[in-house]
């Protein structure tokens, strides 16, 4: 680089860093190496953070903890659905205020990704469409389609004048930094052929002219058109590159691990493995990383899209659910992020130079113009530790890892080396009871069939309740006469009820008769079953149950939903009654709902039953009511739903989103972190609910008396709900001792002399609490993990008096990894390591 485009650099630099940028015009651009913000170019870390996945008095702290985490940008979608609710009605308020959520992140100092979509997949009620954008006339989605084209530019066109005069573009002084349209269109636009291009062009054109002053991308879309850059989504994106050389290598999303489905296992990422994608990626000459999800949060309401996916989006991310830290994700990552940092000014100052440390084994190396030196050293065997010699010097690396040394000397850090301590959460029983139930049964015997709308056949559950609840009843009746064969042989018939998802509970003459449900791969439903007609007129009742909408595959605006058929019963003396084209009458939504039962106002509108709860145990379609005063303390708090079967909970009425208890199917094996992932790889959970907390925010409680409402569709015994505080109750420590002859990450540089850094274990728990025992202790070869640790063959006696004498009655602690500290060595010329776990918990100070 030329000395006077350095100058030139480093004074537009200093001007902006001076002036701040309202005063001059700051521009984000780039070219094939990076991003580049008021004339620097830039390797940035980011995380997906869903402004309505939490309430806005977490935003902060989560924000914040994220900026300790080491990141630079915090990446939004914006979920059209939530804030155009009908058309030209619009809704910023509460969680969904956007503004708020930019201004919160830039007050942290970070910088924000705006992916505008406005379809955004993110297991989003729809991909994040408006239900009733599927009823504009003509209209066809995401293809060169006129209608969906006027709606997706009219949207886009109020996000960005919204940003705009909010100030908030970077172009503006605001965060933004970048903003995305569309999502992952690529693999359509090949499917839609000449009319995909079309409009995947037209929405290029689009953006462009609305003139933000930061640039735009496509994720997933190899032949996005200048100036837009396609960027990577994937569990590893080292392979990506850009379409042209002018554009930086971005990858919009990292995923940290993935959803759940109810009846789904939990899928979790082992962190070496996500931190060695991320340096991979970035040993290859990428400049942008996203964590997707950096904290996924919570599904609220019936944000959940589908069908089937869970209320809880925690997606093992380094922010649990809660906002939480997650350890020893969260820290290892910061980790990572520290060393890339330090990486910065060789990493974005050309190509790296690449050299063979041996079969399995390569060095990245940069190098700037003002002398700086940065080397990724990888180990791609999936079962070998290597030792390789790269700039004189012998190094270890760890099979399916990825050393870092930001000076090309040192290392400062290991992607499969974790340094960091990890927690045990555990949900704590709180002191608050739930007191003053009530019941108010659906009563559907009751059901006044005339205010139904009636007609022949059987219609598409969204077309009709338009997705203003999750339940419609088909109702039919059957006349049985009393001359019927099936009456004198016991009384059975066989009713056979196809339907298209999302869950069916069938009903006869008022009785559940039996349930049925579709997963997500398979939305079909098939219910058969014997059942008992009387003489006359029989009821059938079917309550189909929306499970959130889809939010992927082609064309989904015009998947159908609900029993569509065909219904028949089997058994009578004409033999099969087909019911399908019979007189059906429909009713949207329960009872409850129309009152509004669940709100404070309101819930008096019908008659609740005090009384025995142990009679209502174990009935279906039964609301439940009761208060309870909010626990002390500040852990977040959820409901501990595992005694009820299925359902929606609000509390003060606030939806906490739908409730299922089903049981977790899978394989719940062991996993260890080499070999490529993919979510069957680590999974738990199996045999147990697929969830059975739901996060109450804090911010909707007031002292006392707060309203919980349930509906349960199935049955379950509501006394034994309670409200739990999710609590750090143990830390962990894990560390190997340092080994003698290889120089490795334990190394830290001071000038020009080398000084060895013996390893610790360092162990804190959260504010308020201290180490009050230690649960286990072992110098030597333990096995097991954080919870379930184990002494191995080889143990120093003294482990658990050494640890507890440094660590028992404090708040933080550190113990060194090493003989000397042990006594003696407990088995000389084996590898041993330092394994703890402490119980943290409230002091007398506290
Ligand atoms: C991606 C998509 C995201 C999210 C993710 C899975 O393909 O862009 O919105 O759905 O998959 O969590």
């Amino acid at each position: 680089m030329e000395i006077n485009s350095i100058f030139r650099r480093v004074l537009l630099f200093f001007i902006a860093f001076q002036l701040g940028c309202q005063q001059i015009s700051c521009t984000v651009t780039y070219d094939g190496k990076a991003l580049i913000i008021n004339g620097q170019r830039r390797i940035l870390i980011s995380g997906s953070i869903h402004y309505p996945r939490s309430t806005p008095e977490m935003w902060e702290d989560i924000i914040i903890k994220a900026k300790e985490g080491g990141l630079d940008v915090i990446e939004t979608y914006v979920f059209w659905n939530v804030h155009e609710p009908s058309p030209g009605i619009y809704n910023f308020e509460g969680r969904y205020n956007l503004v708020r959520f930019l201004k919160t992140v830039q007050k942290a100092g970070l910088y924000a990704h705006l992916r505008i979509g406005p379809y955004v997949c993110a297991e989003w009620n729809f991909g994040g469409f408006p239900v009733w954008l599927k009823y504009v006339s003509g209209i066809s989605f995401r293809t060169d389609n006129e209608p969906f084209k006027r709606a997706m530019q009219g949207f886009t066109e109020k996000i960005v004048n919204l940003m705009k005069s909010e100030k908030l573009f970077e172009s503006q002084g605001g965060p933004i930094i970048l903003s995305q349209i569309e999502n992952e269109y690529g693999a359509l636009d090949k499917k839609y052929g000449a009319a995909g291009y079309n409009y995947m062009t037209w929405a290029a054109q689009m953006v462009v002219g609305l003139r933000t002053g930061v640039p735009w991308i496509m994720c997933k879309q190899d032949d996005a058109p200048d100036p837009i850059i396609n960027t990577c989504n994937g569990f590893y994106c080292d392979a990506f590159k850009p379409n042209k050389p002018y554009k930086p290598t971005i990858w919009t999303e990292a995923w940290t691990g993935w959803f759940s489905e109810f009846g789904g296992v939990v899928h979790k990422r082992p962190v070496q493995d996500l931190a060695f994608a991320v340096a991979k990626f970035i040993q290859k000459g990428g400049s942008f990383v996203n964590y997707y999800m950096y904290h996924g949060g919570t599904n609220f309401g019936r944000t959940a899209g589908g069908p089937f996916i869970t209320t809880s989006y925690d997606y093992d991310a380094p922010l649990d659910e809660y906002g939480l830290i997650r350890q020893p994700k969260y820290g290892h990552l910061t980790e990572l992020h520290k060393a890339i940092k330090q990486c910065e000014p060789a990493l974005v100052s050309g190509d790296p130079t690449i050299i063979s440390l041996g079969a399995h084994q390569e060095a990245h190396v940069y190098y700037s113009t003002f002398g700086h030196c940065a080397a990724f050293l990888a180990n791609y065997d999936t079962t070998n530790t290597a030792r390789v010699l790269f700039n004189k010097m012998h190094h270890t690396l760890q099979p399916w890892s990825i050393s870092i040394l930001p000076d090309c000397r040192n290392v400062v850090f290991n992607t499969a080396k974790v340094g960091v301590q990890s927690t045990r959460m555990t949900m704590l029983p709180t002191s608050s009871e739930m007191f003053s139930w009530q019941t108010y049964s659906e009563d559907l015997t009751a059901r006044d069939e005339d205010s139904a709308f009636t007609t022949f056949g059987l219609l598409d559950q969204v077309n009709i309740t338009r997705d203003a609840s999750d339940y419609l009843w088909y109702t039919t009746r059957v006349n049985v006469g009393s001359s019927e064969s099936f009456l004198r042989s016991g009384g059975h018939l066989q009713l056979v009820v196809q339907s298209t998802g999302h869950a069916l509970h069938v009903f006869i003459n008022g009785q559940l008769s039996g349930s049925a449900f579709g997963t997500r791969e398979n939305r079909r439903i098939t219910y058969k079953k014997a059942i008992k007609l009387h003489p006359g007129s029989n009821k059938i009742s079917l309550l189909s149950v929306a499970m959130g909408l889809s939010n992927i595959g082609g064309h989904y605006e015009s998947w159908e939903t609900g029993v569509l058929g065909p219904v028949v019963l089997y058994g009578l003396d004409q033999g099969k009654h087909d019911l399908t084209h019979a007189k059906w009458s429909y009713q949207v939504g329960l009872k409850g709902e129309s009152k509004d039962i669940v709100s404070m106002n309101s819930m008096s509108s019908v008659e609740w039953v005090q009384g025995s709860l142990i009679a209502q145990k174990n009935q279906p379609l039964i609301w439940h009511k009761a208060y309870f005063n909010e626990p002390d303390g500040e852990e977040p708090l959820a409901l501990d739903m595992r005694s009820m079967g299925k359902g929606q909970v609000w509390i003060n009425g606030q939806s906490i989103g739908r409730y299922w208890t089903a049981s977790a199917n899978g394989d719940c094996q062991r996993c260890h972190y080499v070999v490529t992932y993919r979510p069957t790889k680590c999974q738990v959970g199996c045999g147990r609910p697929t969830q059975r907390w739901y996060h109450v925010p804090r911010s909707w409680l007031k002292p006392t008396a707060n309203l919980l409402v349930l509906f349960e569709e199935l049955g379950g015994d509501p006394t034994s709900i309670s409200l739990v505080k999710r609590s750090m109750t143990s830390v962990c420590g894990d560390i190997f001792e340092y080994r003698t002859n290889t120089t490795d990450w334990h190394t830290e540089s001071y000038g020009k002399t080398q000084v060895i850094r013996r390893p610790k274990i360092r162990l804190q728990c959260s504010p308020g609490l201290m180490i009050s025992s230690i649960k286990f202790a072992s110098f030597g070869t333990p096995v097991g993990t954080c919870g379930t640790f184990q002494r191995g063959t080889c143990h120093a006696d003294t482990s658990y008096d050494v640890v507890s004498k440094r660590c028992v009655g404090k708040d933080r602690c550190a113990v060194a990894v090493s003989n000397s500290n042990f006594g003696q060595d407990p088995c000389p010329k084996t590898l041993k390591r330092l394994t703890v776990e402490a119980i943290c918990a409230l002091t007398s100070k506290g």
